[in-house]
């Protein structure tokens, strides 16, 4: 059974924001088996469908996986890089023991491959994007969540999730049902650097 969309595409488009606050509801396996569905449904170069999918509901375990991400970040100085200008607030963040990257998100589903390819990184962000549009749609928020990449693609972590060698994990989204005030959206105008006709 589908649950209730709320919003058209354009209001989930224009609704989607990053999620930093969650309730402790936990997503019942039917509403991620929908997410993943409306993932699935993304374009993918010569119609591969390379992606494949990791569920983690386990607090415990996300917490883990963020205090190894911390770490990791701090050791591999990524941070820098990541954060470009703002790298003393993040070293401070990363440094904090009570920040958990996952924001004490009940769910997290992590888009990745069992084999890599030109286009599968693509495909990959196409449908998280679904997802994470779908999940907006239903009422549930959502983050890309970028510090968890380095963690979630070392030897024994790929194995935990069942991620082959050859394969990657691409693309981590946080899902759960926001908490408090949602964020305003943010945009620059876009730059058109040409419009020939
Ligand atoms: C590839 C990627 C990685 C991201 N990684 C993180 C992350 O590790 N932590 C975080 O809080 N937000 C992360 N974000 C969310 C962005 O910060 C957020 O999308 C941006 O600030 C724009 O805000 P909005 O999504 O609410 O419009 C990531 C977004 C993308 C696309």
């Amino acid at each position: 059974m589908l649950t209730e969309t709320k919003l058209d595409t354009i209001s989930a488009i224009r609704n989607r924001r990053a999620i930093r606050s969650y309730g402790p509801e936990r997503l019942e396996k039917h509403v991620v088996e929908e997410l993943i569905d409306a993932a699935i449904q993304a374009p993918t170069a010569v119609h591969r469908e390379p992606w494949a999918f990791a569920v983690i509901q386990n607090r415990e375990r996300l917490r883990k996986y963020s205090d190894e991400a911390k770490a990791l970040l701090l050791a591999q100085q990524q941070a820098t890089s990541f954060f470009e200008g703002h790298e003393p607030q993040a070293l401070a963040v990363l440094s904090d023991p009570e920040f958990n990257i996952f924001y004490d998100a009940g769910t997290l589903i992590v888009i990745g491959c069992t084999a890599g390819g030109p286009f599968v990184e693509a495909d990959c962000w196409l449908a998280a994007e679904n997802l994470m549009l779908a999940a907006t749609a239903k009422g549930y928020g959502t983050c890309c969540i970028g510090f968890a990449v380095g963690i979630l693609n070392t030897p024994d972590v790929k194995r935990e999730l069942g991620i082959p060698e050859a394969g990657a994990a691409v693309a981590p989204i946080i899902v759960g049902v926001p908490k408090g005030p949602l964020p305003a959206g943010v945009r620059k105008p876009p730059v058109i650097l040409s419009w020939l006709s």
